[in-house]
C-alpha cells in the first residue's frame, strides 16, 4: 500500500517476517544521468542504513533496520504505528488555539527533548542531512514524558566531524520550526539550550557555526 510519494522516494507500508514494515523505494530520476542517479542513490541507502545503525549505537530512537535491496532500490524497515510527524503536531497546536500563546505549554518539554537527541547524535558525529520537523516522529501523548522522539529520512546523513555541517542541521530545524509555524523565535533557545548541555564542550563551536549560517541565510534574503 502506498503511503507516501516524496520527491526522492515512495513509502509504501507492507509486512517484513510477519512484522509491519516500511518498503521505501528510491525511484530512478529521468533527468539524471543513469549511471550518476545509480550512484547517488546507492549513496543515499547506504547512508540511511549506516546512520540507523549507528543512531542505535548512541541511544537515538530511529526505525529497526530490516533489510535493504540495492538492486531494487529499496530499504525496508521498521513500521511505526500511530506515529505523527512533529510538523503535524506543531501545527496543529498552533492552528487549534484562539489565543497566540495559548495551550502551547507542551511543545517546550517536546523541543528540549529533541534538543538532547541532537546532541547526542551530533556529539557522536552522526550528521542529519535534512533535519526537518517532517523527518522527526512522535508516538503518544503529546504531554507525557513516555512521548517517544522517533528520528527518520537519514538518506542525506554522514559521519563527520565538521562543526559546519552540523550547525547547518541545526538552522535547517530552526527555519523550518520558526518559519513553518510562526512561532516566537526564542522557542529554539529550548532545544539550543538542551543540545548545548548534552553536547557539553564541543557544542560552542558548533553555536558559533549557526550564528554563521544564520547570517549567511539573511544575506542571502537580503540579496533575494
Ligand atoms: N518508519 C516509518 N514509520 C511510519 N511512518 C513513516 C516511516 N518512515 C516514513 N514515514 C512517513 O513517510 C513520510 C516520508 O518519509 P521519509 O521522510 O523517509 O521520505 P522522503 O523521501 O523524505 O519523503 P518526503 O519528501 O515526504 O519527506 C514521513 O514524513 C512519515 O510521515
Ligand atoms: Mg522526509
Amino acid at each position: 500500500m502506498l503511503l507516501k510519494q516524496g520527491a526522492e522516494a515512495k513509502i509504501y507500508k507492507s509486512e517484513y517476517l510477519g512484522c509491519p514494515c516500511i518498503v521505501k523505494e528510491r525511484f530512478v530520476k529521468k533527468y539524471r544521468h543513469p549511471e550518476l542517479d545509480s550512484h547517488l542513490t546507492k549513496e543515499r541507502i547506504k547512508a540511511e542504513c549506516r546512520a540507523i545503525v549507528r543512531c542505535k549505537a548512541a541511544g537515538i530512537r530511529t526505525p529497526t533496520l530490516y533489510g535493504v535491496d540495492l538492486a531494487k532500490r529499496c530499504i525496508y524497515m521498521e513500521y511505526i504505528e500511530n506515529a505523527k510527524t512533529l510538523k503535524e503536531c506543531i501545527s496543529n497546536a498552533v492552528n487549534n488555539t484562539e489565543h497566540a500563546d495559548g495551550n502551547k505549554d507542551f511543545i517546550g518539554p517536546i523541543l528540549e527533548r529533541i534538543g538532547v537527541f541532537i546532541g547526542r547524535m551530533h556529539s557522536s558525529n552522526i550528521i542529519h542531512g535534512d533535519l526537518t520537523t517532517s523527518n522527526i516522529l512522535l508516538v503518544g501523548d503529546l504531554r507525557s514524558e513516555d512521548l517517544q522522539i522517533i528520528f527518520i529520512d537519514f538518506g542525506l546523513s554522514s559521519a563527520d566531524e565538521s562543526a559546519e555541517d552540523k550547525g547547518v542541521d541545526l538552522y535547517v530545524l530552526e527555519r523550518a520550526i520558526i518559519s513553518a509555524h510562526t512561532l516566537k523565535e526564542n522557542v529554539f533557545n529550548v532545544i539550543l539550550k538542551a543540545y548545548a548541555k548534552e553536547y557539553k564542550k564541543g557544542s560552542s563551536e558548533v553555536l558559533r557555526k549557526l550564528d554563521e549560517v544564520r547570517s549567511r541565510g539573511r544575506k542571502r534574503l537580503m540579496v533575494g
